[in-house]
């Protein structure tokens, strides 16, 4: 897996945003998988300046998100749903036909999770999927011991991962389980980026590159894939050893 390493986290941003913005000048009708949480802020941030500034289109493109919180209505303040609204949806011109985050509402999450899976499928393969790391290397909501043949499903989430995300809920209670898309339909992408800003992922960052590949680190599983590369900041790259690519 190669690695680049930028300066910090608005130079890695960019550099994301322009290899996502590359392939939908090259494929208009690309199908990206997209990620929440803090680091793809800059990358959403970035994108949405250059559909503002120089029209770049996502009007072609197909989204899928990688998880949302079982049990919270599309409209919950802390959903994956509201998220990607106020940050990236919501903003560009996506086709609203065209854009996938799992129900997380759903009475029935096994259904829910079938029909995901299926959609994946019918759209082709995933050409983009951008990819954030926990502090204990999961991607998605695949916690350590994710099964790498894992597909679309739902998952019981870790006490330090709840712990991270409960500042967002009411209580400080993050909910116990998700929908989210499998290791192996994240391995099926095309091309995959990781990208981990911060010190707080170094450790993370280092045991994914250095370590053995072993569904202990989910993000491990990146370094069998063809075509997948790290975005870090100096920060995230801090505890890597000799060795990485520049
Ligand atoms: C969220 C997701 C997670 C995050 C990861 C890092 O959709 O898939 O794997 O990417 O928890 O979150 P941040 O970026 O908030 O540190």
């Amino acid at each position: 897996m190669k690695a680049r390493v930028y300066p910090d986290y608005e130079a890695m941003s960019v550099a994301v945003a322009y290899v996502v913005a590359g392939k939908l000048e090259e494929e208009p009708s690309s199908v990206l998988m997209l990620p929440t949480g803090i680091t793809p802020l800059g990358v959403y941030g970035r994108l949405v300046e250059m559909h503002r500034s120089e029209g770049l289109s996502f009007a072609n493109a197909t989204f899928f998100n990688l998880d949302e919180y079982l049990g919270l209505t599309p409209d919950h303040r802390a959903s994956y749903h509201v998220y990607m609204q106020e940050h990236f949806y919501g903003l560009i011109n996506a086709d609203p036909a065209r854009v996938f985050v799992p129900d997380g509402a759903t009475p029935d999450p096994e259904a829910e999770c079938e029909r995901y899976e299926a959609a994946i499928r019918e759209a082709g393969e995933i050409d983009v999927c951008v990819l954030g790391i926990g502090r204990n290397g999961h991607i998605g909501f695949n916690e350590p011991g994710a099964p790498f043949d894992s597909r679309t499903r739902v998952v019981e989430l870790s006490e330090s991962t709840r712990k991270i995300n409960a500042s967002d809920f009411e209580a400080d209670r993050a909910p116990e389980r998700a929908i989210t898309v499998g290791m192996a339909t994240i391995f099926d992408s095309k091309s995959v980026l990781l990208l981990a800003s911060g010190t707080n992922k170094a450790g993370a960052v280092a045991a994914t590159v250095e370590d053995d590949v072993s569904e202990s680190m989910p993000a491990s599983m990146l370094r069998n894939h063809p075509n997948a590369v790290l975005f870090l900041d100096e920060a995230a790259a801090s505890d890597l050893g000799h060795g990485v690519a520049g």
